[in-house]
Parts: C-alpha cells; sequence; structure tokens
C-alpha cells in the first residue's frame, strides 16, 4: 500500500488548533471543518490540513443507515470519536452530545460531556439548541469543556420541525436564530455551527456575535464552513442536499472497485502469484511425496 500523498496535499499537519487560536480566526481565515467517524478519512482529512473534525451524530444516518440522527447513542459517539482521535491526532476534534444526553439537566449534560472528553478523547462538545441549552452550555463550560453550539436547523428535533428544512426564512423565526446566536455567544460556547438559514441571516449572525460561525448551508458569509464527508466525498446517493458540493464521486469509485474484485475472483485472476506466499521447495516436494503415498 503507498502512504505518498498526492503532490498537491500539504506534507505535514501543524499543531493542533487550540480554542483561542480557532476564536482568532473570526473574520480573518476562513475556518474549515468535515465530519469524520473513522480512522482512514480522519487520517485523509487531517493530511489534508483541515481545522476541525466534528465526531457528528450525522454517523447516525451516513454510518449507521439510520434516516435520522435521533436512534445515535453517546456510546456511539464515544467509539467513533476513539478512531477519529488515533487517525487524527494533531486535529482539533468536536464529538456531538446526542439526543437525550443533555436535555434533561445541567448534570446530565455535564457528565456525558465529560465522557466525550475523557473517553472519546474529543477536544470540545457540540451540542444542538439556542436560547433553551444556554444554561447547559454555561454548565459545560464552567465544568472546563468546551463547547460549539448548534443553531438554525437542528436535526434532533426533526420531529418537531416536521423534516429537514431551511430555518429563518420569516421575521419571527429570523429573530429567534438572532437571538439563539447571541444567547449561545453569551453562554460561554465558543463557536457556533448555523444550519440551513439563508444566507442574509447567516451573515447578520456572523456580525453580531463575536465568536466564530461555521455554516452549513448557510451561504459564504459564516467564519468557516462544515460538510458532512459522505457528500463531499460523494458517497450520499439516496439525498442530494443542495448546499453540499461533491469532491469526488467514491459511490462510483467504491463500486467499481468491488466489481472489479468479484470480477477476479469469479475469473480466477485473482490472487495472482503476485498477491500469494511460497514455500521452499524441499518442503513443497516433501508434501506431494506424502500425498502421494
Ligand atoms: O452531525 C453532524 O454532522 C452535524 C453537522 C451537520 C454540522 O451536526
Amino acid at each position: 500500500m503507498s502512504t505518498t500523498a498526492p503532490e498537491s496535499v500539504p506534507a505535514a499537519k501543524r499543531t493542533k488548533l487550540t480554542v483561542p487560536e480557532i476564536q482568532a480566526r473570526k473574520q480573518s481565515e476562513k475556518l474549515v471543518m468535515v465530519t469524520g467517524y473513522d480512522y482512514f478519512l480522519s487520517r485523509f482529512a487531517e493530511r489534508a490540513g483541515v481545522d476541525l473534525i466534528l465526531v457528528g451524530d450525522s454517523l447516525g444516518m451516513t454510518f449507521q443507515g439510520q434516516s435520522t440522527t435521533v436512534p445515535v447513542r453517546l456510546e456511539h459517539i464515544i467509539y467513533h470519536c476513539q478512531a477519529v482521535v488515533r487517525g487524527a491526532p494533531n486535529t482539533h476534534t468536536v464529538a456531538d452530545l446526542p439526543f437525550l444526553t443533555y436535555q434533561v439537566d445541567n448534570a446530565q449534560a455535564v457528565a456525558n460531556a465529560g465522557r466525550l472528553v475523557q473517553e472519546g478523547g474529543a477536544d470540545a462538545v457540540k451540542l444542538e439548541g439556542g436560547r433553551v441549552v444556554a444554561e447547559r452550555i454555561r454548565a459545560i463550560v464552567d465544568a472546563g469543556i468546551a463547547v460549539v453550539a448548534h443553531i438554525g436547523l437542528t436535526p434532533q428535533s426533526v420531529g418537531r420541525l416536521g423534516g429537514f428544512r431551511v430555518q429563518g426564512r420569516e421575521l419571527d423565526s429570523a429573530r429567534a436564530i438572532l437571538a439563539d446566536a447571541e444567547a449561545v455567544a453569551a453562554a460561554g460556547a465558543y463557536a457556533v455551527v448555523v444550519e440551513a438559514v439563508p444566507a442574509d441571516l447567516a451573515a447578520l449572525v456572523t456580525e453580531r456575535v463575536a465568536i466564530p460561525t461555521i455554516g452549513i448551508g448557510a451561504g459564504a458569509h459564516c467564519d468557516g464552513q462544515v460538510l458532512v464527508t459522505a457528500d463531499l466525498l460523494g458517497m450520499e446517493d439516496r439525498i442530494a442536499p443542495r448546499f453540499a458540493k461533491r469532491y469526488a464521486a467514491l459511490d462510483a469509485t467504491i463500486t467499481e472497485a468491488f466489481a472489479a474484485y468479484a470480477r477476479d475472483v469469479r475469473d480466477t485472476s485473482f490472487p495472482a502469484a503476485s498477491n500469494s506466499y511460497t514455500m521452499r521447495p524441499e518442503v513443497a516436494a516433501a508434501l506431494g511425496e506424502e500425498a502421494a503415498r
């Protein structure tokens, strides 16, 4: 297996970004975040120089094949986070608090955030919601854990929202999103993911808060962008969200690789001699004689 990176890829990753370094990037250099769930893809993301990896509960949909993120458990995020951190030890890693791991009370939120950091190896945690989770964010930050907030479309609330819909198109809902952004920043979040809102609204949010905004389906004015890796790599072939851009077509590449392998096995061209082990001739001869007796 070759370990040589393509020439366009930076050879060595810098040291991991700290929270103050991430905050200092507001309105200067764009932050680049991707989701990560496993060792190899995280390793490649680090090699490519991404700034942050999110162990998102989107893994419920992209890794487990569920139709929403709601069934994801804390143990799943811990398991995947451990693999990501092994693959990308020098990349700032944020782990999602899944549905119902922080909504109950502050003690639950702090204990579960602590597990993501202690057992998962995450540098920070992310949770969904605005004003309603401000108290939880404060409690987790007070426990010494860095928090990324997530406003706009919050997929864990898909039941209440009635589907994965753009948020903040009407005056009231746009005002609510601005108020959410201010609340999570005041509660101590060091960055905020803004999902599926009109680009103009995301620009206003970005102006309004002192912390970096990281957009997904939120236009170009955010301080950074996050994409779900399955979308970016062209593995998602069930839906084609408008906000996602395919930078590769791994669905076709991977399918073709499996099909080529199946062909080779069936026509016996794999394994070839070069894929097989040999034995010393005298051992082979002795075995042959024994078999002939
Ligand atoms: O779970 C996830 O991948 C996310 C991104 C969509 C921001 O929360």
